[in-house]
């Protein structure tokens, strides 16, 4: 009885099984992450980009292009920005272009950071880096430092996930495979039409990806080529101000 029990249950299992495979034979979604590995038959490297947020303390060009070391105006390009003066926004959606590299198994951007005051490799990976990085990639690119020892000044290599195409990409037509973190008000309409591709390819390129776990998380946008993205128009100050100076001198002359 209790081995028939024993020998029945993993047959039972196996049928079940058999029997759902048959059912879901289109690719279910899955709870698989973006796979950032190396390819062999993709190149070991590639110029490509990820996509960054302007945030609070970042908000013109020049911290942005120091915090990767890339040039303002490499940045002004990619992200079809009007000048290099161009003061951003909050939330608005830049592209840096990046140098990807093939570093063990995975693919990496090397970026070195100067350490300052109050940071650490979880601080500086989700808020500077956006989640572009994190720590525990942090402390396998640094192996020479202790990360509970860091000095002001030391230079940190923050391994950015990035991607160069395959192949199989390549026949498709796509050009590169731009890293993005999920931000929580996404959906792959959404974020297929920030970057003009289809939801397909964004749902394909990352293995049925549940992107409503992946929010924070960085996931491979592939495109044929670089998407324009709508900008807002440049914010003209002292323009606006000398507008405003008028429309009340006009106001307080009406009022005497
Ligand atoms: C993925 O799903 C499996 C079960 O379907 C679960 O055991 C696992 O923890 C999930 N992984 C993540 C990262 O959510
Ligand atoms: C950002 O750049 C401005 C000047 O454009 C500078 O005053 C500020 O200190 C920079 N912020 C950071 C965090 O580097
Ligand atoms: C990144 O750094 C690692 C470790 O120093 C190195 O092996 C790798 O070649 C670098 N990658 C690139 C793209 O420069
Ligand atoms: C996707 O992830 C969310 C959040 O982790 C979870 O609530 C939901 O059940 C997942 N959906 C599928 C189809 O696995
Ligand atoms: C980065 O990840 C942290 C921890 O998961 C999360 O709290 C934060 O909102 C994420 N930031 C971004 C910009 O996605």
């Amino acid at each position: 009885m209790a081995i028939s029990f024993l020998v029945s249950q993993p047959l039972c299992i196996l049928l079940l099984f058999f029997f759902t495979t048959q059912i879901l034979a289109q690719p279910a979604p899955s709870n698989s992450s973006t796979s950032f590995s190396c390819s062999v038959d993709a190149p070991p490297s590639c110029d490509t980009y990820v996509s960054y947020l302007a945030q609070p303390q970042f908000l013109s060009l020049g911290n942005i292009s120091d915090l990767f070391g890339v040039s303002s105006l490499s940045i002004t390009e990619a992200s079809n920005l009007v000048s290099e003066e161009t003061r951003l926004i909050a939330g608005q959606l830049l592209l840096v272009p990046i140098t990807c590299g093939c570093t063990g198994n995975s693919y990496f951007s090397n970026i070195t950071y100067e350490i300052k005051k109050g940071d650490n490799y979880y601080v500086v990976s989700i808020n500077s880096f956006e989640n572009l990085t994190n720590w525990h990639a942090v402390i396998d690119m640094n192996p020479t430092l202790d990360p509970t020892l860091l000095q002001i000044g030391v230079k940190v290599t923050f391994p950015l996930f990035c991607k160069c195409p395959s192949k199989m990409y390549s026949d498709n037509g796509v050009k590169h495979l731009i890293t993005y973190v999920w931000q929580p008000n996404d959906d792959t309409f959404r974020v297929s039409s920030k970057f003009n591709v289809s939801p397909l390819d964004i749902v394909t390129a990352n293995n049925n990806r549940n992107f409503t776990a992946a929010v924070g998380l960085p996931v491979v946008i592939p495109v044929s080529k670089l998407p324009a993205l709508a900008q807002p128009k440049p914010h003209h100050g002292r323009n606006i101000f000398k507008q405003r100076w008028w429309f009340i001198l006009v106001l307080s002359l009406g009022v005497f």
